[in-house]
């Protein structure tokens, strides 16, 4: 009986999804500040800074008074409202409220999204470097991953001939895009990201946009894929420009052919999402003051970067358009970034990410740098990896 339960208890072949490494980072990261070093923490991807005050302060009073039970599955009413609201006020957008879900992060949206999209079987396109838990959750799931690896010459971007390319190798049903992107911050154009969502339509492959870094955009605007075709899945969260990863709350808008399933989907996996989140999320909408401060001193950060690195030795990086992060070529020091990370870590105390995570193949080359962090910790880092550069 023992040994039958044994082997029942055998983890399943799709659960078998990577590690994300920047999490081995962040142990060795904590091991050392344990034996008392200081460590500049560039690895993980939040913002340094909390939710604003008008989220924490609603938190507050719904904990006295509010019962804090389920909500609709979709999402309290005046939240979905407001969201809806932003689209009108950022974008110029009317967005039918029917089409706005609320989701427990980005990452629940993704699920959604690929379950309410896809089958079993399909291959769904993204770019290479690019966020692991695109291709692990999809994997997850029992579609099928296809990385396309971008180059500078797409400026590091799908481009309708190479999504078309892999298309007609073997149809796709799917393609993700982000812009601002994880690890690069680098950004699609309005034409570009146009040009490839009428390209994926066209040939019937469904676009999912990841807009989790708008808010954060610096080299130019960031185009919403809901202004280019209300057929595009948008995924989008709070845990950014909002600064509230840890309340586990972001949203959808879908396609309304894809409401109800989105909805039937939720309430089997989740029922709701945290009530109390979704009420500071509503009152975040009224931080913008204080977000736009954060938002500010992440361009001064990036400024700093951008001024120092180079003079340190670290002179390229994909284009630093927005989000919060710098993605170097480290390949005149090393091609074996998680090697290059370790010593960086305990030579220099600065914690960063190897690039692995992002691209299987190309990653042994690059770093990501996270620049969420408090200014004066941003120039300690461009001095200690100078030093440690030059030493
Ligand atoms: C590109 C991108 N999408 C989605 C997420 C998931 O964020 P969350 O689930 O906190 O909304 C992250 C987190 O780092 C990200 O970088």
């Amino acid at each position: 009986m023992l040994e039958r339960a044994r082997h029942l208890l055998r983890p399943s072949a799709r659960s078998a999804v990577p590690p994300f490494m920047v999490m081995d980072v962040v142990a060795a990261a904590t091991r050392l500040e344990a034996q008392g070093r200081r460590i500049i923490h560039m690895e993980v991807g939040q913002p340094a800074a909390g939710a604003p005050a008008s989220a924490i302060a609603a938190a507050q009073a719904a904990l006295g008074a509010a019962r804090l039970g389920y909500t609709e599955t979709l999402g309290i009413a005046s939240l979905r409202r407001r969201i809806a609201r932003s689209y009108a006020e950022w974008h110029g957008l009317d967005i039918d409220l029917a089409r706005v879900v609320v989701t427990t992060g980005s990452s629940a949206g993704f699920i959604l999204a690929f379950l309410a999209a896809f089958e079993a079987g399909d291959r769904v396109a993204m770019a290479l470097p690019g966020y692991p838990p695109y291709r692990h959750i999809l994997a997850a799931l029992g579609c099928e991953p296809v990385g396309i690896e971008t180059t500078a010459q797409t400026r590091w971007a799908i481009t309708p001939e190479l999504l078309l390319a892999q298309h007609r190798a073997r149809a796709l049903k799917g393609v993700v895009v982000g812009s601002p992107a994880n690890p690069s911050g680098t950004m699609m154009t309005a034409s570009a990201l146009g040009e490839l969502i009428r390209c994926a339509e066209d040939a019937g492959i469904a676009v999912i946009s990841d807009e989790i870094y708008h808010g954060l955009d610096y080299a130019f605007a960031a185009e919403c894929a809901a202004r280019i075709s209300p057929e595009t899945i948008i995924i989008n969260s709070f845990s950014k420009y909002f600064c509230m990863t840890g309340w586990r709350i972001g949203w959808m808008v879908v396609p309304s052919s894809l409401a109800r399933a989105v909805e039937r989907l939720q309430q089997n996996l989740a029922i709701s999402v945290p009530t109390l989140s979704q009420i500071a999320a509503e009152a975040a909408f009224d931080g913008r003051a204080e977000l736009e401060a954060v938002r500010h001193g992440y361009e001064e950060n990036r400024r700093i970067l951008l001024a120092g690195l180079p003079a340190a030795g670290l002179d390229t990086f994909l284009p630093a358009d927005g989000a919060f992060y710098l993605y170097a070529d480290v390949s005149r020091f090393s091609s074996d970034s998680h090697a290059f990370a370790t010593r960086m870590l305990e030579q220099a105390g600065v914690a960063a990410t190897p690039g692995l995570d992002f691209d299987p193949q190309r990653g042994g080359n690059f770093l990501r740098l996270c620049y969420a962090g408090a200014r004066e910790e941003i120039r300690e880092a461009v001095e200690r990896i100078a030093a440690w550069l030059k030493g």
